[in-house]
């Protein structure tokens, strides 16, 4: 892939991605995260496997690539933070919709940054320790607490000094090494996987189509919000890495990329985690699946594999971590270039205070693990949901000429489609998809609030 060689007129002091791989590296690295493995895993588990992953796949195609799309469009044409190219295109009323956006971004980093910790504690006793006699046990003790709380610490430490860095020099040095890395680990530990004895059994439940559970509203919201998390949209988190773009990529050919590689993944993530689950006969932690039941299965299983496990478990948190730090990087980017250029901080202050806030948000999380299960439910099944909604009818129907823009100077082909998608098909259905599920979200809040 090329170096950029200064396409468009760069803003005076706005960083730039060094080279379109950088860029793709950071992007990508954005979308394959803990999402991709932890979350894809469990809820494909909780809500019936295939039926599932196919819904999600569909919803990707359909809503998540035109939105994917639509954020590169606006983060490259304004070359501006998420609220300031939403007020460049829209005037300021669309600005609150910029706002809405760094909201979410706290509120998803603030326990994205708790589940991360759990992962580089898990790496860190990997490699030190081995896997713990009692997994159940193990997760129950350092999920929630002072241990929990400390490990987010040390994680949002090491987002900040990346983030500190800038975008070319911080963020993209580090995504270029990471993403390769991440990949190798996962096809390895997938390899790895299909050579077990049963690898089949997990294959089968994981490939094998429950129609039934298809259909039900659920799965259907559950699908969606997956398809928006792990995509990394509706937060304008791919709208801020295209604001550092210049103005010479191909951007639909760059939100197929991104889109390809991030299913890719999770789909790969599926042929690890589900033969080794299986293979060791530990489907029952599986049905009842939680949010901890990777963290709590899969360490068993690799306890049994002996040594072969330590090492494949050390991997495999390893590719956790990484995923889950390229990810925070752009989560935190999102807060930081929206103080940055709305406020003129400086960088070093933007990073300092924000991850402070972060940080302190987080502990709610770090201390109870039901308040980072409903702020997971909130961020998908709600914020998500309407900021892509919102994008969706802005870019669709409210900004002048999209497909221009989205062509910037070439082949126009394909950009109607995108546009009618845009307008006639994401708004209705993500419309829907919030009828459904803001009723039981509220729900799962208020069984929390009151205890
Ligand atoms: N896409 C990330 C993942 O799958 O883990 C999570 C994420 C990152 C969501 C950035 C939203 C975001 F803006």
């Amino acid at each position: 892939m090329g170096v950029f060689l200064g396409g468009g007129v760069a803003q005076a002091s706005r960083d730039q991605w060094s080279s379109s791989f950088g860029f793709l590296a950071a992007a990508v690295g954005s979308a394959v995260g803990l999402g991709n493995m932890w979350r894809f895993s469990y809820l494909t588990a909780e809500k019936g496997g295939a039926a599932f992953v196919a819904l999600y796949l569909l919803f990707t195609v359909l809503i998540g690539l035109p939105i994917l799309l639509a954020e590169l469009t606006l983060g490259r044409g304004a070359r501006k933070s998420p609220i300031g190219a939403l007020g460049h295109y829209g005037g300021g009323r669309w600005k609150a919709l910029g706002g809405l956006f760094v909201v979410t971004g706290l509120l998803i980093l603030s326990y994205y940054s708790v589940i991360a910790g759990w992962t580089v504690r898990y790496a860190a006793e990997a490699l030190v320790v081995g896997m713990p006699a009692d997994p159940g046990a193990h997760f129950a003790a350092i999920s929630e607490g002072d241990h929990a709380f400390l490990f987010h610490v040390l994680f949002m430490g090491f987002t900040m000094a990346v983030v500190a860095g800038g975008v070319s020099r911080g963020i993209e040095r580090v995504s270029v090494i990471a993403m390769p890395l991440l990949f190798l680990l996962v096809c390895g530990i997938a390899l790895y996987a299909a050579t077990l004895d049963n690898a089949s059994a997990g294959y089968s439940y994981y490939l094998n189509a429950d129609l039934q559970n298809a259909l039900s509203m659920d799965v259907v919201v559950s699908a969606a919000g997956q398809a928006f998390f792990s995509l990394s949209l509706g937060m304008g988190a791919i709208m801020t890495f295209a604001s550092y773009l210049p103005r010479d990529g191909n951007l639909p050919r760059e939100s197929l990329t991104i889109a390809s590689a991030d299913f890719g993944v999770a789909f790969l993530a599926g042929l690890m985690v589900f033969p080794i689950i299986f293979a060791l006969g530990l489907q029952a932690a599986v049905g009842e699946s939680t949010l901890g039941a990777l963290f709590v299965a899969l360490p068993r299983a690799f306890a049994e594999m002996g040594a072969a496990g330590r090492v494949v478990g050390f991997c495999f948190f390893i590719a956790l971590v990484v995923g889950a730090l390229t990810s925070a990087l752009s989560l935190f980017e999102v807060l930081v270039s929206a103080v940055v250029d709305e406020l003129q901080w400086a960088r070093p202050k933007a990073v300092a205070v924000m991850g402070v806030v972060v940080t302190v948000l987080g502990s709610g999380a770090a201390w109870n693990i039901a308040v980072l299960d409903v702020m997971d439910q909130v961020a998908n099944n709600f914020f998500l949901l309407l900021g892509g909604l919102m994008l969706a009818i802005f870019t669709g129907w409210v900004m002048k000429d999209p497909v221009a823009e989205a062509a910037g100077g070439a082949g126009e082909g394909g950009l109607g489609l995108w546009r009618f998608l845009l307008r006639w098909v994401a708004p209705p259905f993500l419309l829907f998809v919030l009828w459904h599920s803001v009723p039981s979200t509220a729900a799962n809040v208020w069984a929390l609030i009151s205890g």
